[in-house]
């Protein structure tokens, strides 16, 4: 099943001037952080976490499917690019140092997210990093009265596509990299509380 929930926009519209909670974790991770070189931030968003990662130093490219996220990202990156993480990534083999995903690779099938670990894998220089979060399976419950299960652990709601993860879901998608680590944290995003993962893994 396919959705253009994001493919036509609808979420920056409906998001864009939203008050969006700051939950940079990055700063606590700030040793992997080495700030130099390429980084791609995918699925970036209007750039919260590019505009960190600019400050500590990389060379960032912010890539998006939302031309709405991305204009507003070109107020501070002139380093921006359209892009669909269901494709092929339009970037050549080992280009960037560090390939950043906060709470952007949740929204393909099982075999669209295999490809995209393969693809992101691709792009990494040898020893580069991939670093980044997704939402916990806690998050069912917020979803499971109207949610209808497509996958395991992949639901359509509300127009929308969606995959949880737990830790062996993480262990099998991560499996093309060596996991550095694996954290379980919990934020509050657009006033609801939510448990996520942070990984960092190495090419
Ligand atoms: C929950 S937001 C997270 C944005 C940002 N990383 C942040 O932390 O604020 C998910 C982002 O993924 C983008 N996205 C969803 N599907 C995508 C796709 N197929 N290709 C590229 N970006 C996509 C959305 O447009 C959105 O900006």
């Amino acid at each position: 099943m396919n959705s253009d929930y994001f493919k036509t926009d609808k979420y920056w519209k409906e998001h864009i001037n939203k008050e969006l909670e700051e939950d940079i974790w990055i700063n606590e991770y700030k040793n992997y952080f080495v700030g130099k070189g390429n980084c791609l931030d995918l699925g970036c968003g209007i750039g919260q976490f590019s505009k960190a990662l600019l400050e500590i130093g990389y060379n960032v490219t912010s890539a998006d499917i939302s031309e709405t996220a991305l204009n507003k990202v070109k107020e501070f990156n002139p380093n921006i690019i359209k892009l669909d993480m269901q494709e092929k990534l339009p970037f050549e083999n080992n280009t960037y140092d560090l390939v950043f995903a906060n709470l952007s690779i949740h929204y393909f099938s099982d075999n669209d997210t295999k490809n995209l670990m393969e693809e992101i894998k691709r792009i990494l220089k040898p020893n580069g990093l991939f670093i980044g979060a997704v939402n916990g399976l806690e998050g069912y419950q917020a979803i499971k009265d109207t949610a209808k299960e497509i996958e395991h652990h992949f639901w359509y709601n509300k127009e929308k596509l969606i995959r949880l993860f737990d830790e062996v879901d993480l262990n099998k998608y991560l499996l093309p990299f060596d996991i550095l680590k694996l954290e379980k944290k919990e934020t509050i995003r657009f006033n609801h509380k939510k448990n996520y993962w942070i990984f960092i893994c190495k090419k």
